[in-house]
């Protein structure tokens, strides 16, 4: 602990997240300019929780809440105090969906911890606690280090780097009113995967990554996948026909994270009309789905703290 003052209140902002990416299953992170907010602020014993928007009426109000948790987690590994307080969450993200909600909700949860000690956010120890409760580094590396990010465990700790995605790289995500559980889109994949489709997804991987930082040319050819997407088609198969179509009109488009979302990758092509040509190139959303135009978030979770007086 530093010798900083405890603070009376936090902000935090922290962004939506795209996992996988295509090719690099378990691995890349895109932080998307899709927010919840949160408010902390400390008082008593016991905690009370606010929620509005996403997942309003449906999470705990308790201290099973996943930003509570990550939060008291927080405090403990940092050796602070552990004192009561009031969350509001003010959410954006959709739940379930595969846009990193659980990540946000832990990433913006520890994050608050690191200002409630009077300590600045130390993003690298934030990916390390913030993989021990997800139990993937992932989402939650994009969400702690904005940008495009590349995670990966070393024994049990998750570690992340991160890649400045080329300038003006856009997401259109296409979210289905449905949810698929992360658990259950894991359930479906095989253990064996024939070597050929191995050796295809680490090239396109590779591939990806020179894409994404400034060959966007290259985008459709590098969103490939071998390795996950087909095989969760049971769980979502209007997702993976989206998908079809989307690739099948020359759009980069994947499974975002366990989906069932749909994202296409792309750049700004300038605007036509005071409309971006990208998002105005990519259909409608279908029927009972909603379709965002997002850009990247090139910070990761931001903390404000006002100090008590
Ligand atoms: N902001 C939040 N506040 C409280 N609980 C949350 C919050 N966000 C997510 N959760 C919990 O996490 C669950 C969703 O987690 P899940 O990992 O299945 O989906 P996701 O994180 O939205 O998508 P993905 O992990 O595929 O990107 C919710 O049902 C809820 O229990
Ligand atoms: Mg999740």
């Amino acid at each position: 602990m530093g010798d900083h003052k405890p603070c009376d209140q936090v902000r935090v902002r922290v962004p939506a997240t795209s996992a996988n990416l295509g090719p690099g299953f378990d691995a890349f992170g895109l932080a998307l300019t899709l927010y919840d907010d949160l408010v902390v602020t400390p008082c008593g014993s016991g905690v009370t929780v606010e929620v509005t928007g996403c997942g309003e009426g449906e999470v705990p109000l308790d201290e099973s809440h996943l930003v509570v948790r990550s939060i008291r987690a927080g405090l403990e590994a940092l050796g602070a105090p552990v004192p009561g307080f009031t969350l509001r969450c003010e959410n954006r993200i959709p739940h379930g969906r595969g846009l990193g909600s659980s990540s946000a909700a832990i990433v913006g949860g520890l994050a608050a911890a690191f200002a409630l000690a009077g300590e600045p956010v130390d993003r690298e120890r934030l990916v390390v606690l913030a993989n021990e409760l997800e139990g993937h580094p992932d989402n939650v590396a994009a969400a702690a280090l904005g940008g495009l990010t590349i995670a990966w465990t070393e024994g049990e700790t998750g570690r992340a780097v991160r890649l400045e995605p080329a300038a003006g790289t856009a997401v259109v995500a296409y979210v289905p009113d449905n949810r698929v559980l992360t658990k259950e889109a894991r359930g479906l994949l095989p253990s064996v995967v024939p070597h050929t489709d191995a050796a295809a997804n680490a090239g396109k991987a590779a591939l990806l990554v020179a894409a994404v930082t400034g060959r966007p040319e290259l985008l459709l050819t590098a969103t490939e996948d071998r390795l996950h997407q087909e095989y969760r088609e049971p769980a979502m198969p209007e997702s993976l026909a989206l998908v079809h179509k989307l690739r099948g009109s020359g759009h980069a488009a994947i499974v975002s994270g366990a989906g069932p979302t749909v994202a296409v990758l792309g750049g700004h092509e300038g605007k036509s009309a005071g409309q971006d040509l990208f998002f105005r190139s990519t259909p409608d959303a279908p029927d009972g789905w909603t379709k965002y135009e997002l850009e990247i978030d090139p910070v990761g979770v931001q903390v404000w703290s006002m100090e008590a007086g």
